[in-house]
């Protein structure tokens, strides 16, 4: 489907509360994890959307009994071993998290495994969690892309691994073949976000974690069984980053958004806006199974001025860069961004689709592999008109260039409305009640 979004008004001022959606890589998670235990796991307020549905999927499609009825899902997991035969087939649809962290855990299946993906995830790399898994005793038909078959192997070895990207995909993967292998794998870190750490250490997995300035290292021991984990899933901080950005750069307006992840590997976005001058507060912050949950307080704000960002933040914001680019294009000075390559491998080319954006609203930027320079204008204001198609129905693409649109003005014109079921079903539902 081709549902284009066309916008040609600004926002109207707005004042406030609402809920994001569950953020999505608890959700992944606690899908996954919840499949390795026999008895029941329910978790309230899981993120219903595509990418999540997927990961249901290809439980059941591994022996996972599975219900999910409004706010509610069960799930029934087979524990730690599949009991069907032959080849099975998993579908990650979009979903790099899944698509990476379940090889990990299934690591020791005796069945072959094919994974496929959309065309969009079957153009991004594997090879980052192919070269772990091989060395617990995996086995793989391809070195890069998808689709890929893995030959699991009976008993893995625990492995020793330098993780030297900071991708939390990656690590959770070798955390999940940990978890099969018989003694301690240790894992060298460099900073990501740590939900899977969390989790486990919740879960009484034996983990141990010595965290260094630029990296962690993990030792995890290998176990037989797993507990059911009950959980309320909090809101996506991914999904509120494109509702605090709306607010700041529109004019008299206010918003809560309450029950937000604040786990400090995700806030990146945070520390980045305020720095830019941004007013953001954090209300009623509290601690639920070892993730950090606050309400976030955020207003118009004017003068906004340009940041050099300091790359020790970029894992913490990988997600948001799109959204803060806009925040940049803004803002008074030359802001400069760094060591975000990264950006390339995701749901499409984002640093390259964040400078042709960035040209298209008339915003002078200079982009190299891996960094991006943009000369921000607190006067930009748009009358023309702006078509943003073809962008693999990058969910972010899609919700930046709607910010962008109810933000600047002008004529817009956006492609696939519907990626937003990636991430974020009810994301124009939500703008629509704050523009009554
Ligand atoms: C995720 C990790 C990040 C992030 C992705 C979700 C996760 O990717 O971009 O949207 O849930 O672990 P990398 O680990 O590849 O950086």
């Amino acid at each position: 489907m081709k549902k284009i979004l066309n916008i040609n008004k600004k926002i109207k001022s707005f004042n406030k509360n609402i809920f994001v959606e569950g953020d999505k890589s608890l959700s992944i998670r606690w899908v996954l994890i919840s499949s390795l235990s026999k008895k029941k796991s329910v978790a309230y307020n899981l993120l219903k959307s595509e990418d999540v549905m997927s990961s249901i999927n290809c439980i059941k499609s591994l022996g996972s009994k599975v219900k999910f009825k409004n706010n509610k899902c069960e799930i029934i997991g087979n524990g730690f071993n599949i009991k069907k035969k032959g080849i099975i087939s998993i579908n990650a649809g979009n979903s790099g998290t899944l698509g990476r962290i379940i090889l990990g855990l299934l690591i020791n299946s005796k069945n072959k495994i094919k994974l496929i993906g959309d065309k969009s995830l079957s153009k991004r790399d594997f090879s980052r969690v192919i070269k772990p898994l091989k060395k617990f005793g995996a086995k793989f038909n391809t070195k890069k892309n998808l689709p890929l078959i893995m030959r699991g192997i009976k008993n893995p070895k625990p492995i020793k691994y330098f993780e030297t990207r900071g991708s939390a995909q990656c690590k959770t993967s070798i955390m999940f073949a940990a978890l099969k292998s018989k003694g301690t794998t240790e894992i060298k870190a460099r900073k990501s976000r740590n939900h899977t750490e969390l989790l486990f250490k919740h879960l009484k997995i034996p983990i141990r974690i010595k965290k260094n300035k630029n990296f962690d290292i993990i030792k995890i021991k290998g176990i037989k069984k797993i507990n059911p984990l009950n959980y309320k899933v909090p809101g996506d901080i991914s999904s509120c980053a494109f509702f605090l950005v709306l607010t700041i750069l529109s004019d008299n307006s206010q918003l809560l958004i309450q029950n937000v992840n604040i786990n400090p590997s995700r806030i990146g976005i945070i520390s980045i806006l305020k720095k830019m001058g941004a007013f953001i507060k954090l209300k009623n912050s509290k601690i639920y199974k070892g993730e950090k949950i606050a309400d976030i307080f955020v207003k118009s704000s004017k003068n906004l001025k340009s940041i050099n960002c300091p790359k020790e933040w970029n894992s913490s914001a990988i997600d948001e860069f799109l959204i803060i680019f806009l925040v940049a294009a803004k803002s008074k000075g030359i802001s400069y961004f760094k060591n975000i390559g990264e950006l390339n491998q995701k749901e499409s080319p984002r640093l390259i689709w964040a400078s042709k954006i960035l040209n298209l609203i008339g915003v002078k930027n200079i982009m190299t592999k891996s960094s991006l320079k943009i000369y921000g204008n607190p006067n930009l204001v748009l009358n023309k008109k702006i078509i943003i198609k073809n962008f693999l129905k990058d969910h972010r693409i899609f919700m930046m260039s709607t910010i962008a649109a109810l933000t600047l003005g002008g004529n817009w014109k956006i492609s696939d409305a519907d990626s937003i079921n990636t991430s974020f079903p009810k994301f124009l539902k939500i703008l629509r009640e704050l523009n009554r």
